[in-house]
């Protein structure tokens, strides 16, 4: 029975609609962690996630922080068995600019096999998997083959330290573990199932420039006063060399671990179009750091980018003034082994230098995230790539990703064994985006691939 899981692979066949509505139901709370208006949604969405996991079958409690609760649930029933602990978010981003989604963003809307929701496929339909996968087998079989434990934060996309302070403490008490699974991230492409073995960090700092108490006329101060605007694009121009694209901040690649040649080679092998790439993020050319290959760039080297950028006049018409002060939002996205403190120092201390006299430089500090590579040796991982394979008919290629998930790193670090990065979304979901989506086939492989997991690791 548990050779090829069949048992539970037909009861998912007949209660999948049922699992598709109860994603439904996650959905539809709006549990955006980084803005305060949504605090009693949060809260909620953390009470739905204990109860599911208690209707499922497992011992599950909610664990208070200094910000928003974790989520933490086990089945510890198969001693002398591998542990596996679950991390998922059940935070999401926010939705602005919410006039370009077709429906409502927190209505959860079917579009052929598409799901459309903010979360749908980052994270809670793909942490979800996890879950209905562990209830449809205890609810065919009254075990499982291997414990569990699941751990689900609520400010993964806020940068938040609750689950950092609470891994570091535990120490891999509570947490103890043979291996992690994550969800958190997609696959090399459609059908093509992939382990991820490298996730970048993240330094993200704001810049306020100051110049005078007050926005001037531009007319009678212009040419005698420094202008906070000009001075902020001047400042920014000077973080990257705009003709070979490297980050200017000195130091910033002191650390930098570099890509190996057997990466650059199997990188390359993977199939890759440029064109289907750029069609459908409406770019028409690629730019980047010289030397390296566009999934080089977002793969395996660190960048720097402004995330937002304002101050001064931005209302309709004309107004001419020396606007009183500027500001912008820049994130450094890091491999491994660069220090994201020591890279927010660098940054810091270099800004303070690009700015023209008269006006005054304010760097604020805000998350940072270290990146990571995670091994991918030992049995429980040959596991999960057969058990991948089982799923969606192919073996998993071994790729990077460009994105962070900051509690990785610490697990990798504190928990000892491998950290297995599984994703189930697609390039094309859009998450952080309008319309973000999961697609529904993709929920149901998910569930499938942890019920192979599970059987694999436990036989
Ligand atoms: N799930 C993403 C990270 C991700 C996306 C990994 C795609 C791999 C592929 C995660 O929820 C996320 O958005 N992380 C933030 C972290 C930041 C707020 C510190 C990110 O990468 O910007
Ligand atoms: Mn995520
Ligand atoms: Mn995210």
């Amino acid at each position: 029975m548990a050779t090829d899981s069949r048992d539970v692979l037909d009861r998912i066949d007949r209660d999948k609609e049922s699992y598709l509505e109860e994603l439904k139901d996650y959905l539809r709370i709006p549990s955006v962690s980084t803005d305060p208006e949504y605090r009693e949604d949060v809260l909620r969405c953390a009470d739905w996630l204990t109860e599911q996991m208690r209707a499922a079958g497992l011992q599950a409690e909610r664990i208070e922080t200094e910000g928003y609760p974790l989520v933490y649930g086990e089945w510890m029933g198969a001693p002398g068995k591998p542990t596996v602990l679950f991390y998922g978010h059940y935070d999401v981003q926010p939705v602005d600019p919410i006039e370009l989604w077709r429906n409502p963003p927190f209505e959860p809307t079917q579009e052929g096999d598409h799901l459309v929701c903010r979360g749908a496929t980052d994270d809670k339909g793909q942490s979800y998997a996890h879950l209905k996968a562990v209830a449809a087998m205890l609810a065919e079989r009254g075990s499982l083959p291997i414990n569990v434990k699941f751990i689900i934060e609520g400010e993964e996309e806020s940068g938040g330290g609750a689950i950092e302070a609470f891994v570091r403490a535990d120490a891999g008490d509570r947490l103890a573990c043979d291996c992690v699974v994550v969800s958190d991230s997609s696959m090399y492409g459609p059908g093509q199932p992939s382990l991820i073995y490298g996730l970048r960090g993240m330094a993200y700092m704001e810049v306020k420039v100051t110049g005078p108490n007050r926005d001037l006329h531009s007319g009678t101060f212009g040419g005698a006063v420094t202008n906070p605007l000009n001075a902020l694009a001047h400042l920014i121009a000077g973080l990257q060399d705009p003709k070979t694209g490297k980050v200017l901040v000195p130091g910033f690649y002191d650390d930098v671990l570099p890509l190996e040649d057997w990466e650059r080679k199997e990188f390359a092998a993977l199939p890759f179009d440029e064109d289907e790439y750029m069609e459908p993020i409406g770019v028409s050319q690629l730019w980047g750091e010289e030397g390296y290959t566009p999934k080089e760039r977002s793969w395996g080297r660190p960048t720097c980018d402004v995330n937002g950028i304002f101050g001064g006049y931005q209302g309709n018409g004309a107004k001419t003034i020396l606007p009183s002060w500027a500001g912008a939002k820049v994130s450094m996205r890091l491999v491994p082994n660069q220090d994201p403190e020591k890279i927010a120092r660098a940054f810091t201390k270099f800004v303070q230098t690009l700015v023209p006299p008269g006006v005054k430089v304010e760097v604020i500090e805000h998350h940072g995230a270290e990146a990571t590579l995670v091994s991918l040796d030992g049995p429980l991982v040959d596991a999960a790539l057969a058990a991948m394979g089982d799923v969606w008919g192919k073996a998993p290629v071994k790729v990077r990703e460009g994105g962070s998930i900051p509690i990785v790193a610490t697990f990798n670090q504190v928990l000892g064994g491998p950290v297995l990065l599984l994703g189930f979304g697609l390039n094309d979901d859009a998450l952080h985006s309008p319309n973000e989506k999961f697609n529904i086939s993709h929920f149901y492989n998910g569930i499938r691939s942890i019920v192979r997991l599970l059987d694999r690791m436990g036989a």
